[in-house]
């Protein structure tokens, strides 16, 4: 199957190497173009593209006539899939009830300590069947993809029990066979401590080491493992034993990191190799030195501290220590129950002074390597996945975080097949 797409007012994104590094500091401001831009796919990857008008109007047309498919994108934008590099996208059920209690005053850790949040959604998840989960996943696997969404990163998390965080990683991997997504999975069972270690935090982080972590590698369902490092969840010491157990099976780390507190999550990250540390609201000058040509990724969760209605986190600062950032939404039932990285992009933008070529590098290019995955997705680049969107007619890129409640997306390709629901 190849695609030939025609007319592209702009082609964002445009990288003529395949990069292999993420981008940081000052490069984030940069964000190649190409106008009046034609593209071709062959199989599931970018064969080429070009200039309309420095492209011979003979080869123009044998390129059109040989493409199985033809696209006049007159007016209209391709932007690089978006890669969502994390979010909690298997659960089950809602937790609306919760959003009304946290409307009335009570806070995200209170309404943890009460046994609600992440718990209420273990226990949702432990009466749901695995297809039925499944189920629920998918809808909302194809409402990001409609979204412009290429890549996504999917935590466990809401299981803690070895049968129930291997259910959900289940689920996570059958996304990426039944959907066109590329799917990243993470192992998470230290998200929460589960009910029936009250008081016995440790004992928990020991099952995890003992008994999950290796069920979990049997079957070979995560690429990565993370911890929510927070007062009143996780240490510093636990991730330590986490991250060493998990680093025998070849699992990268990740780590909910500083949310509510200066938790030391950036530094643990930084010392076990992460390939990211999220969230980052409570971060200053100590955790952007230890952040520094560390090869780990910094990224923001803009939905989250919208949600929750905190204080965001210092990008600008960030950019200025020379960090790579990367945005995700975070999608999850309790702190951010949307998937939608526009929405990301513009909060970026109004709330933390990002530009837009920032925050677009940030959630496409950035966003895959905080995935492993910059080789292959993330910008327009020859031999890389043809995972793109084209937008309907906009004036400009600037457009799309502006516009922010628009559907802007006209077509979506993926893997070079354009997708239709
Ligand atoms: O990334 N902070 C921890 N985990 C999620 C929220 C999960 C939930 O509340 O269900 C987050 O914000």
């Amino acid at each position: 199957m190849s695609l030939f797409i025609k007319n592209i007012k702009k082609l964002v994104g445009v990288r003529r190497e395949v990069p292999v590094s993420p981008l940081k500091g000052k490069e984030m401001e940069s964000l190649p173009c190409l106008d009046n831009a034609w593209l071709l796919t062959e199989g599931d990857r970018i064969k080429d593209f070009g200039a309309m008008d420095n492209t011979a109007p003979e080869t123009l047309a044998s390129l059109e006539s040989a493409a199985d498919e033809v696209i006049d994108a007159a007016g209209r934008m391709v932007f690089p899939s978006y890669c969502d590099s994390h979010t909690h996208l298997v659960y089950a059920g809602s937790r609306e009830m919760e959003f009304m209690d946290k409307l009335r005053g009570l806070s995200y850790q209170e309404i943890a300590r009460r046994g609600g949040g992440i718990l209420n959604s273990v226990e949702l998840l432990h009466n749901t069947s695995e297809d039925e989960l499944l189920r629920q996943t998918l809808e909302r696997a194809g409402e990001i993809i409609s979204l412009g969404t290429g890549a996504v990163e999917i935590k466990s998390g809401y299981g803690l029990t070895v049968e129930d965080e291997i259910k959900m990683l289940r689920v996570a991997r059958r996304v990426g066979e039944e959907t066109p997504l590329k799917v990243s999975t993470t192992f998470l069972g230290a998200h929460a401590v589960p009910a029936r270690y009250k008081g016995d935090r440790s004992g928990y982080v020991t099952e995890i080491v003992r008994d999950m972590i290796p069920a979990v590698a049997a079957e070979g369902l995560a690429d990565y493992v993370d911890i929510f490092v927070e007062e009143g969840f996780f240490t510093v010491e636990d991730a330590c034993r986490i991250f060493e157990a998990a680093a025998g099976y070849g699992m990268r780390p990740k780590v909910h990191a500083n949310q509510m507190s200066f938790s030391g999550g950036v530094q643990v990250g930084v010392r076990y190799g992460a390939a990211s540390v999220d969230h980052l609201e409570f971060t200053g000058p100590e955790e952007f030195k230890a952040l520094q040509d560390s090869g780990t990724i910094a990224t923001l969760l803009p939905g989250a501290t919208f949600f929750l209605d905190m204080d965001y986190p210092n990008a600008k600062q960030m950019l200025e220590y020379d960090l790579p950032l990367a945005i995700a939404s975070n999608y999850n039932p309790g702190s951010c129950p949307s998937g939608d990285m526009k929405f990301m992009m513009a909060l970026a933008m109004i709330k933390m002074r990002l530009t837009p070529e920032t925050v677009l590098n940030a959630a496409t290019l950035n966003g895959a390597f905080a995935m492993d995955a910059g080789a292959d997705y993330g910008s327009i680049t020859v031999g890389k996945k043809a995972s793109f969107f084209i937008t309907k007619r906009i004036p400009s890129y600037e457009f799309i975080p502006y516009s922010f409640t628009s559907q802007l997306i006209g077509d979506v390709v993926l893997n070079g097949k354009i997708y239709r629901q």
